[in-house]
């Protein structure tokens, strides 16, 4: 029976590799989902044979955390609403990180309360230590930092019914104390390898991380929080590998690292999508002060008639998405304007696809991939912007801070993040409730040029009523 464990645990890799090669498609990232639970399944399998073989498995602590975590997955899975998905995947990343911190905790642990004796070779006791610091760095750090960047997702917290906004500040002193706060822990990490059993480097090393998570995340706000989230989710896959060193499983490591580098692979997407490099975002606080634009100019709304009328004569339209999409739910209702135009105007129509429009990562394909909108049609940033002085109405739907030309201005906390150039195209439809700034909180000129009409309302009840409007013509 022991030789299938190896196997076992091969084959839970081999399954998250094909898993992360079908997630690279829209049409193949369902199934992709499908081989990675599958892949978790036979390690989870794997490992309770393995330790069940061993005589070490605690099958009543197995089922409790199995049955608790069960119940409290699926309240979760089924209370979020989709635009509350990010801030749960963000509070994800750092239970992940928490989790493998606490594995390598009481691998540790066993040494101090006299359960088992670390080894008397040198150099395995340091390999231990400094697998178990590490862990114990990136994972306390995951958790720390990521119930934060929830918390800056969801732009603050209720407290006794007081609504408190999450602040964004970062003075530039705080750069040396980052660095002081990772040599510290690189030190006790040192000092604990020749002393494994002492609680005090174990507790300075928790405490330390945890402070640096929150002060790591704490300058960056604004339109830079993609960086972070993503650079979060990729920390946790690295405490996680680092755990896998500690305990011995080799699918820890594998998995772990998977998550580390996908994850990091996808922050460097996210840094170019921002036109930032990591060290910028880390390190030089770009998202501003989190305070909102006050707002001076007014704007007279259109109405769903006019906007219908204008559209009748266009020959193409770039459908522009954003955050307000996901929050009215409407990209039903947009694949319906889409298909209606094509069909009775005979107008080309193409999407615009802002790489950090939304708040997660492909926020955006998934939504109008839901609406079985054509992926030909999903055109990305780069590929798009120079067809907008040839379309005749683009048309905005929720997104703001994607298509704010003061992003172009080299000032304020969008600055030198590439738009969607939609105010290139010969008229504007923005579709949303107000006037009001977006996630960045910097006021948009595009609302008030003389050439883009405002659509003011719920995204699906303006969607609604324009394809109405269009029927009627
Ligand atoms: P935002 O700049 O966030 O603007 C969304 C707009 O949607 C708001 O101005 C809001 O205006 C409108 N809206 C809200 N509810 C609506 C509804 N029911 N119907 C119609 N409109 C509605 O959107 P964006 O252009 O997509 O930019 C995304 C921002 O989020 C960027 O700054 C990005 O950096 C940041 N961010 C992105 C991510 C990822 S990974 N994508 C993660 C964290 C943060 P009204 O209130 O006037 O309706």
């Amino acid at each position: 029976m022991e030789q299938w464990i190896p196997i076992g645990y091969l084959l839970s890799a081999a399954l998250f590799i094909f898993g992360l090669k079908k997630l690279g498609h829209p049409r193949t990232a369902p199934r992709g989902n499908q081989y990675g639970a599958l892949g978790m399944l036979v390690a989870v399998l794997t490992t309770v044979v393995d330790m069940e073989l061993a005589g070490d498995m605690e099958w009543t602590l197995i089922i409790a955390g199995l049955v608790l975590g069960s119940v409290i997955g699926v309240i979760m899975a089924v209370r979020v609403q989709m635009t509350g998905m990010p801030e749960l995947v963000a509070l994800f990343n750092g239970f992940g990180g928490a989790a493998s911190a606490l594995v390598a905790l009481a691998e540790i642990w066993a040494y101090i309360d006299g359960t088992a004796t670390p080894s008397t070779d040198t150099l395995t006791i340091a390999v231990i230590m400094v697998a178990a610091g590490l862990s114990a760095l990136v994972g306390w750090m995951t958790l720390t930092g990521s119930i934060l960047a929830m918390f800056k997702l969801k732009g603050g917290v209720s407290i006794f019914g007081t609504w408190y906004k999450t602040p964004t500040w970062g003075p530039t002193w705080l750069n040396p104390v980052k660095v002081a706060l990772v040599l510290s822990v690189v030190a006790l990490i040192y000092l604990s390898i020749d002393d494994p059993t002492n609680k005090q480097y174990l507790y300075g090393i928790i405490a330390i991380s945890c402070i640096l998570g929150i002060v790591l995340v704490l300058p960056i706000g604004g339109a830079d929080m993609p960086v972070v989230v993503s650079l979060l989710n990729s920390l946790s896959g690295i405490a996680a590998a680092f755990t896998g060193f500690i305990v011995g499983n080799s699918v820890l490591i594998v998995a772990g690292s998977l998550v580390g580098a996908s994850g990091l692979i996808l922050t460097f997407i996210m840094c170019k999508a921002m036109n930032r490099t990591l060290p910028d975002v880390l390190f030089k606080s770009f998202g501003g002060s989190g305070e909102k634009a006050e707002l001076t100019r007014t704007k007279v709304g259109s109405d769903a008639d006019e906007v219908a009328m204008m559209v009748d004569g266009a020959q193409k339209v770039i459908i522009v998405p954003g955050y307000g999409m996901a929050v009215s739910q409407c990209q039903h209702q947009v694949k319906e304007f889409a298909d209606l135009i094509a069909e009775k105007f005979g107008t080309e129509v193409k999407y615009a696809i802002h790489p950090v429009a939304g708040r997660m990562p492909g926020h955006m394909n998934v939504l109008l991939a839901e609406a079985n909108v054509p992926y030909e049609q999903l055109i990305e940033m780069d590929e798009i912007n120079p067809e907008f002085p040839d379309c005749d109405v683009a048309v905005i739907i929720g997104a703001n801070d994607t298509t704010n030309p003061a992003a172009r201005s080299g000032e304020g906390p969008l600055a030198g993040m590439p738009i969607i150039d939609a105010d290139a195209a010969r008229t504007v439809v923005i579709i949303k409730r107000s006037l009001s700034v977006g996630y960045a909180g910097v006021d948009n000129d595009l609302f008030y040029m003389d050439k883009t009409m405002m659509l003011f309302g719920d995204g699906k009840a303006m969607m609604t009523g324009l394809n109405n409007a269009i029927k009627e013509i």
